[in-house]
């Protein structure tokens, strides 16, 4: 009855959660640039006040790093039944660059309407995660609108650092190891399966960071002078990152595939029905063949195999016109996204020996990774949480709710696990064309708009 009646506020009230949903989009709060500090911290204000005018009981926290948002609410029909649930999302955004091939301003949400007539809002963060972190808030702004108050006790954990890799992440929730340990945790930061369908994410891959430095002659030199003579450090570069694949697309790393299993045999029947379009996938991005190990569908690669992907190479003269010069330096930014039980120490580690063996004489390279990093996370589908959402999920949808894999990496699932013992449930409205960490990021009007009554079914359905 109640949950009938939120829709219905959730619904009449859709134009002002859109209102609230862009003047949180208008902050760019840029977690990776600490130019955008007080951005950051901006944009955690804005949530403490929309929380505390719900009636949360909520604050900024400071951190070594960005402010995390933490708000809890006591339900005034809380039994001693009733479950206290965490929900997660992150207010910090990519960097927007390259900005030229932004078609509208990233940090001036626009909507826009296609041929089609599917709404869009265009802007850093629109999916990744402000849009979807709105969906639970305003939730919760219509529950408590239509009822006065949530059907459930609820901790709200909205981090800034999420897109940095969550720097502060372990030691806060070490410190607020019993505040914040919850029944259960809700993260929205995933897709649904298509437009219509919607998904529970189970599982996601980890990461973690390198950066390398590689070093020939102390100074940049004259490439006529020296060129035969001295090692240019963008050739011992090339050679090392040439050498990470095979010609079946597997990583040639010593010890890198330990702790990656084969896939059960009905998962990979699952995903065989799963009907997914590889050519429709890799289409849309200009694509036609999958790049990875031979013999392994799109799916498995993405969402149950390992990588090791060049982020950014740079070295040498890049400006306009030529330069005749064989740098000093050259450098290069990895990750490794890992699955199973790899862990990202010992994957670093075998990365560096292998490194090291590559390089040619008098190419010195060094590493400048932060470390840290998180390992996969999996989450059992036989969980009752995930089963109660799954049946909110398909009332909102009038469709079975896909149980699927992620490629993307939300290192919190992993920590919540260890640290506060509490499995997560992982569902989101984005899609795969939302474009987030790319330019003219957006996400569907319609993904906002079921993602706020599907959190007002969900935490009705939590209730009894
Ligand atoms: N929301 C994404 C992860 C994601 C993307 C999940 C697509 C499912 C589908 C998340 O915000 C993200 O981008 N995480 C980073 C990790 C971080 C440590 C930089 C990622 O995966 O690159
Ligand atoms: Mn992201």
């Amino acid at each position: 009855m109640s949950v009938e009646k939120t829709l219905a506020t959730a619904e009449l009230g859709f134009g002002a959660s859109m209102d609230r949903l862009f003047e949180l989009l208008r902050i760019p709060s840029i977690s990776t640039d600490p130019a955008y500090k007080a951005q950051c911290q901006q944009a955690a204000d804005w949530l403490v006040k929309e929380l505390s005018s719900l009636g949360f009981d909520v604050a900024a926290r400071p951190t070594g790093g960005h402010p995390m948002v933490v708000a809890h609410y006591k339900s005034k029909m809380a039994t001693s039944k009733t479950p206290h649930v965490l929900f997660y999302g992150h207010y910090d955004v990519q960097p927007v660059d390259p900005v030229e091939l932004w078609h509208t301003k990233p940090f001036e949400p626009t909507l826009k309407t296609d041929e089609r007539g599917v709404k869009r809002i265009y802007g850093r963060g629109t999916a990744d995660d402000k849009g979807q972190l709105m969906t639970f808030v305003e939730a919760a702004h219509a529950w408590i609108k239509t009822t006065g108050t949530l059907p459930i006790n609820a901790t709200f954990l909205i981090e800034g650092e999420e897109e940095s890799g969550s720097p502060s992440l372990l030691p806060f929730l070490r410190a607020n190891k019993k505040e914040l340990s919850c029944d259960v945790a809700y993260v929205c930061d995933t897709n649904m399966w298509d437009e219509k369908t919607p998904a529970i994410t189970t599982r996601l891959r980890g990461l973690v960071h390198e950066e390398i430095t590689i070093t020939s002659p102390s100074i940049d030199l004259h490439s006529g002078m020296y060129g035969g003579a001295a090692m240019n450090p963008i050739r011992a570069l090339s050679k090392l990152i040439a050498a990470l694949h095979d010609k079946n697309g597997r990583v040639t790393i010593p010890g890198f595939y330990s702790g990656v299993a084969e896939l059960p045999k009905p998962v990979k029947k699952q995903w065989a029905s799963l009907k997914f379009s590889e050519k429709k996938f890799l289409g849309a991005v200009g694509l036609k063949s999958a790049a990875g190990e031979k013999g392994r569908s799109v799916i498995e690669l993405i969402w149950s195999r390992p990588t090791a992907e060049v982020n950014g190479i740079w070295g040498g003269y890049t400006g306009t016109g030529g330069k005749t010069v064989i740098p000093s330096k050259a450098h290069a930014k990895l990750t490794f996204r890992l699955v199973g039980k790899q862990n990202p120490k010992s994957v670093l580690a075998a990365f560096q020996r292998f490194a090291k063996k590559q390089m040619p004489k008098d190419a010195v390279i060094t590493f400048s990774g932060h470390g840290g990093g998180s390992p996969a996370s999996e989450i059992s589908e036989s969980n009752v949480y995930i089963k109660k959402s799954s049946a909110a999920l398909k009332a909102e949808f009038k469709k079975e709710a896909v149980l699927m894999g992620s490629g993307g990496s939300i290192p919190i699932v992993r920590s919540f696990k260890d640290i506060l013992g509490m499995d997560s449930v992982l569902v989101g409205f984005g899609l795969n064309d939302d474009a987030i960490h790319s330019p003219n990021e957006k996400y569907n009007v319609s993904s906002f708009e079921r993602g706020i009554k599907s959190w007002v079914r969900i935490m009705g359905a939590l209730s009894e």
